[in-house]
């Protein structure tokens, strides 16, 4: 594939140029395929590859002239050519096909995945946190774009050789818990709770939020409530227990539905004795300062005059949403002694991140190999039932609409489980939905949009990814590995190799900004040529090797896209 590509071409350039044939493999890129015409298939960008080792005063073009010239084809290369500053190279089609599907073949799930140009990538373990809802509050759309991005992150990590340990660091801790508890004595039911734990809960909470507005008694109830909790008094403890496991095992079933799962659910809880040996290390440091009122405070501004600084813990000494952050960062970086840790939050939380980054740094940790990945709000998601207070109700939204719309279609066939595919196809368009732009841009949420099943949406994807499926169950020819595929040289075959050539590259990208929408792109890409290639390459009625050869293709395309769409957090369907 790829590989032996750039190898064969590094190797020629690398013998006139005099560098090393690695370095010049990395200044090679595969040429994305042209919508109208057959382009070449690489191209080798001089400027980043001479920089500093040629003439500077020709140009760019002369120079990749010059380059060319003293190139010459061979048993790989079948043409050489000059493009906008860089020399481009046509490769041998009956290898190129012959290549690329028998690295897929051989691969597998890790096709593309592993190649040279991934290498220069460290191994490192990985911590992906993400999605973190609050218990007994609603979960908003924003926890779940946490959710899917994380997993996206998570996934693409671990597809790269990465040990990736995810983590939900729950919203399980804080005066939420003070007032649950005392409103649980008077509006609890645990037959509700047992039932329906998130519901209930979050029922109860509204309730007595509304009550504590009107009357001081129940918010110092409440205040006592969390004094215990933290006081770690046995009865008021084990309601905090309870409310806490049947939460986390009702997300886990969402969460299953949605194909994500947890390494770790530690949240906030975790952390409430650790933070007070935060506060100790600040103390110890000299920079927790206390203020008029007694909340203490560290000084965050360059000229350490307060002119910015954020508090750490309240007058009464107890934590705050960052002295916990603190203490988890601390006690990951001791236990896991990971690599690199990725947070997944929206926007609001951006100098929240930046501000614990700079008290870490402060603290000597080293908070250089933590990111924080911050997302835009989505705009208008609503299901039938009014806005969205539960992951259930989105998911459960998604599926009714989309087996609306399988019923509906007339192409549709008798499917074993309709709400199961519905449901994977519904995901993948709220996937997809989300994926297309930048993560930081906000966006408006469109049921109708979403769930259309031509255009660049997760439907197609799944649609395409059926359809390549039926091909296969329809004509089982057995295994292919010594299939001729040299009959295979139709416009839409290499264009469609070409295309699987660039996979690592664009997989390279999604790694470096941490960011879908390139593998989203690269995807639509792959499903319209393949549905170009699948209306125009008929298998049934060809002859059996072409019948063979043509099958031995679209098996191949129908892996690539599989692996990617799970990459991508999306249960590719079989069947619909
Ligand atoms: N539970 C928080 C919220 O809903 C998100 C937690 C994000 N992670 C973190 N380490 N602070 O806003």
């Amino acid at each position: 594939m790829a590989c032996l590509f750039r190898r064969a071409i590094a190797e020629q350039v690398s013998r006139v140029v005099g560098l090393p044939s690695e370095t010049v493999a990395q200044s090679i890129r595969v040429i994305p395929v042209h919508r109208k015409h057959e382009s070449p298939d690489f191209q080798l960008f001089v400027n980043s590859l001479l920089d500093g080792h040629s003439d500077p005063t020709s140009n760019i073009h002369e120079k990749a002239e010059k380059l060319a010239k003293k190139l010459t084809r061979d048993s790989v290369i079948s043409e050489i050519g000059v493009a906008r500053g860089a020399v481009t190279f046509k490769v041998n089609r009956e290898l190129l096909t012959k290549a690329v599907l028998h690295k897929i073949s051989q691969d597998g799930q890790s096709y593309g995945l592993n190649t040279e140009l991934l290498s220069v990538l460290p191994k490192r373990k990985t911590i992906v946190e993400y999605s973190s809802p609050n218990i007994a509050k609603k979960f908003h759309v924003g926890h779940l774009r946490s959710t899917i991005i994380g997993n996206f992150i998570a996934n693409l990590k671990e597809a790269v050789g990465n040990e990736v340990i995810r983590i939900n660091y729950l919203g399980d801790w804080g005066l939420q818990f003070g007032l649950l508890g005392t409103g649980f004595s008077t509006f609890g039911c645990e037959k509700e709770l047992e039932a329906n734990p998130l519901q209930h809960l979050f029922d109860v909470y509204v309730k007595i939020n509304e009550a504590a507005e009107k009357d001081d008694a129940i918010r110092s109830s409440a205040k006592e409530f969390l004094k215990k909790l933290e006081e770690g008094h046995p009865q008021v403890l084990s309601l905090w227990t309870h409310f806490r496991d049947l939460s986390i095992q009702e997300y886990a079933k969402v969460y299953k539905r949605l194909g994500v799962h947890f390494d770790d659910y530690s949240g906030e809880s975790f952390y409430k004795e650790k933070s007070q040996e935060v506060l100790q290390l600040l103390k110890n440091k000299g920079i927790l300062k206390t203020t008029e009122n007694g909340t203490g405070v560290i000084d965050l501004s360059e000229g350490q005059d307060f002119s910015s600084y954020k508090a750490v813990v309240r007058s009464d000494g107890t934590s705050l949403y960052i002295t916990r952050d603190l203490a988890a960062a601390i006690d990951r970086m001791d236990t896991y002694r990971f690599g690199e840790m990725i947070y997944v939050t929206d926007k609001s939380q951006q100098t929240h991140f930046q501000q614990m980054f700079k008290i870490l740094e402060i603290l000597g940790k080293d908070a250089g190999r933590c990111y924080h990945v911050p997302f835009g709000l989505v705009k208008g998601m609503k299901t039938r039932k009014g806005d969205v207070i539960f992951l259930e109700d989105v998911l459960d939204e998604a599926r009714a609409r989309m087996l609306q719309n399988m019923a509906a279609a007339e192409t549709s066939k008798e499917l074993e489980d309709p709400a199961g595919t519905a449901e994977k196809i519904g995901i993948a368009a709220l996937i997809v939905q989300d994926f297309k732009g930048p993560l930081l841009s906000d966006y408006q949420f469109d049921w109708d949009r979403a769930l259309q099943s031509y255009g660049d949406t997760g439907v197609f994807l799944q649609y395409t990814h059926a359809r390549l499926n039926s091909l296969q169950a329809l004509c089982d020819m057995g295994d292919y590995t010594d299939t001729d595929t040299s009959c295979l040289q139709e416009p839409s075959v290499i264009s469609t190799m070409q295309h699987l050539l660039r996979y690592d590259e664009v997989v390279l990208k999604c790694l470096e900004d941490l960011q879908p929408r390139y593998l989203v792109t690269y995807l639509m890409g792959l499903g319209h040529l393949a549905s170009v290639a699948h209306r125009t390459l008929p298998v049934k009625g060809s002859t059996p090797e072409v019948a063979l050869a043509r099958l031995l293709f679209f098996r191949n395309v129908q892996k690539v896209l599989g692996n990617a769409m799970k990459i991508l957090g999306i249960m590719p369907v079989t069947n619909m």
